[in-house]
């Protein structure tokens, strides 16, 4: 078999991983807005619809399952291509494109994960949620601001599950699917240049093998 250098090895890997990064955004949006349908974005409602879809909406269950999977897979997946896109790190402008989204891309996934903790109403999402936003009033000069965006101005109540959930399912969501697209393209680009570039020095070196 011939023998394909390393760096071309990881490139690839970069472009698959990027597939597999717009395939779990896709999935994640999708089985997101199915949940939309039935779920409640109310300090009161949200426990109980998520217990709705689960039990009673027929294959509830699956899409919940999927959209954690996908969810939390992309941010696996994401910080897995970070480090593999480092290995293989090369300076053109389509590289820098996907080099840069996927790393926004990675912060947004993250940032979903961070928004759907409240989303389900837990005992566990609630504390959880309470404990890191005193560490996000912490930050100097824009804390409390922070704070105010996220709550409404109040206490955590149903005002927060709202701006989360349109944070989440609006803004986040659609970030998320706009990087994923110019992360891939950006790959995708990039192989393409990769390929002139070697057809023309193939070409370069026979010319110069027949003088
Ligand atoms: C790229 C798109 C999206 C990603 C990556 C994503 C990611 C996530 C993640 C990681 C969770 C937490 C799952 C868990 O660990 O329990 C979650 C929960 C949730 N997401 Fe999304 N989401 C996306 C789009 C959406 C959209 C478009 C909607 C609604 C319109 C939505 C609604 C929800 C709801 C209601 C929950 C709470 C469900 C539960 O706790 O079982 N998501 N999402």
């Amino acid at each position: 078999m011939k023998n394909l250098p390393y760096t071309f090895v990881v490139r690839r890997l970069a472009t698959i991983l990027s597939v597999v990064i717009l395939s779990l955004s896709l999935i994640a949006a999708v089985t997101g807005i199915l949940l939309s349908f039935y779920y409640e974005p109310t300090a009161g409602g949200a426990y109980n619809s998520l217990k709705i879809v689960e039990s009673e909406i027929p294959n509830g269950w699956l899409i919940q399952s999927l959209h954690e999977i996908a969810g939390n897979g992309l941010i696996a997946v994401s910080l897995v291509e970070i480090v593999v896109m480092f290995l293989g790190e090369k300076f053109r402008p389509s590289w820098l494109t996907a080099w840069i989204s996927g790393i926004l891309l990675t912060l947004t996934a993250i940032a979903l994960g961070w928004t759907a903790m409240l989303l389900d109403w837990t005992q566990l999402g609630y504390w959880r949620f309470a404990i890191e936003l005193g560490t996000l009033e912490a930050i100097p000069l824009i804390g409390s601001q922070l704070r105010d965006i996220l709550t409404g101005g109040g206490a955590v109540n149903t005002v927060t599950v709202a701006h989360l959930y349109t944070l989440h399912s609006y803004i986040l969501s659609i970030g998320a699917l706009i990087l994923a697209i110019i992360h891939l393209g950006g790959l995708l680009i990039q192989e393409k240049e990769e390929k002139k570039q070697a057809i023309e020095s193939e070409a370069e070196l026979s010319f110069s093998e027949g003088n």
